[in-house]
């Protein structure tokens, strides 16, 4: 089954097609704001302006024609309203113009499925990490639980945050490791962890206090150095809980070589494994979205036009898996 998938939760638009065998195509456009945050209306209208030359372009590198499509899948949420009704509109259209069935998924759990398609993990304790999410999440009796996150804002944001108050550009993630890297010094903050959730919002305004009496560079390991290993810590009480011996690591924040290095090291003193897709699944992409799809059609699940509204809230732990 050939399955068309649209990602436009946030940022990012992408689309990708996937069959049972292979990941053919999964192209993306992602809106950098000019400064700021995400602005959801100038969001939206990047995904809508993008919308016909991804398509194009996922046709011409997959090198499948629309018309051989046999379903189209969306995110459906959680997401930015503004931007979810784009990869909605553009699902049904799609649909209703090669007449192929419907679905849409929830985004948290397309990024466990392809995490778990691309690394070969099986049942793992994920931890999820981006701009807008930070969830450990767990299979059990039928449903993703999030067994831990955070209290106010994602990671992600968090260093986005930070990153535009110490004057560079957005994405923050990227930034603070580079400075991270040039520097062994570390000023002690508050470890902003309570049981298997953490939080992030008083470690950016603690780290904005310092902006001009620290270098940018201790302030960016600190932070990571706090934030990092209250995340990992998290996780291993999460494991150790569940008893599991796999963890999953995804999301934009994933990317990130010294919280991998982290997660490892974690996961070697517990005899577990660690699993990180290739940095193109991590990010918001379609072919998870895709990916996603493909599962819940091949379990018997379908969404008709009347019920595929967006769901701006739509928690992981409201998702019955079938596919599982
Ligand atoms: P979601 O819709 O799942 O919340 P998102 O829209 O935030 O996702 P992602 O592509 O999953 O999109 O993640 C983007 C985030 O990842 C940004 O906050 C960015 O700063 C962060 N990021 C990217 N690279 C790195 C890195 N090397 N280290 C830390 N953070 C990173
Ligand atoms: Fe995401």
């Amino acid at each position: 089954m050939k399955v068309l998938g649209i990602e436009s939760t946030a940022h990012t638009l992408g689309i990708g097609i996937v069959d049972e065998d292979e990941i053919h195509a999964n192209v993306k456009s992602m809106f950098e704001p000019e400064e700021g945050g995400i602005h959801p209306r100038k969001a939206a209208e990047h995904h809508y302006q993008k919308a016909m030359h991804l398509l194009n372009q996922v046709e011409q590198k997959s090198g499948i024609d629309l018309e051989e499509i046999d379903a189209v899948a969306f995110a459906q949420g959680p997401g930015i309203p503004q931007c979810l009704d784009v990869g909605a509109v553009m699902a049904r259209a799609l649909s209703k113009r090669y007449d192929t069935k419907l679905v849409g998924v929830n985004h948290c759990l397309a990024h466990i499925s392809i995490g778990t398609r691309t690394t070969g993990a099986e049942d793992p304790t994920t931890l999820y990490l981006s701009g807008g999410n930070s969830q450990i999440l767990e299979l059990r009796s039928g449903r993703y639980r999030v067994i831990g996150e955070t209290l106010d804002i994602a990671l992600g944001n968090a260093l986005d945050k930070l990153a535009r108050k110490m004057g560079y550009p957005h994405p923050g993630g990227p930034e603070i490791e580079k400075l991270a890297e040039k520097t062994d010094d570390i000023i002690e903050l508050t470890y902003p962890i309570k049981g298997m959730d953490f939080s992030f919002s008083g470690l950016v305004t603690e780290c904005e206090r310092k902006v001009n009496s620290e270098e940018d560079e201790v302030i960016a390991n600190s932070f990571q150095e706090h934030a990092y290993s209250a995340v990992v810590e998290a996780l291993e009480r999460a494991m150790a809980q569940e008893e599991s011996d796999e963890a999953l690591l995804t999301g934009g924040v994933a990317m990130n070589s010294r919280l991998r290095d982290m997660i490892e090291t974690m996961c070697e003193q517990r005899g577990a494994e660690a699993y990180v897709p290739p940095p193109e699944y991590c990010m918001d992409n379609g072919a998870m979205i895709a990916h996603q799809g493909l599962l819940e059609l091949q379990a018997g699940r379908e969404t008709v036009i009347e019920e595929s509204g967006k769901k701006p809230k739509w928690r992981p732990d409201e998702a019955e898996v079938t596919w599982k």
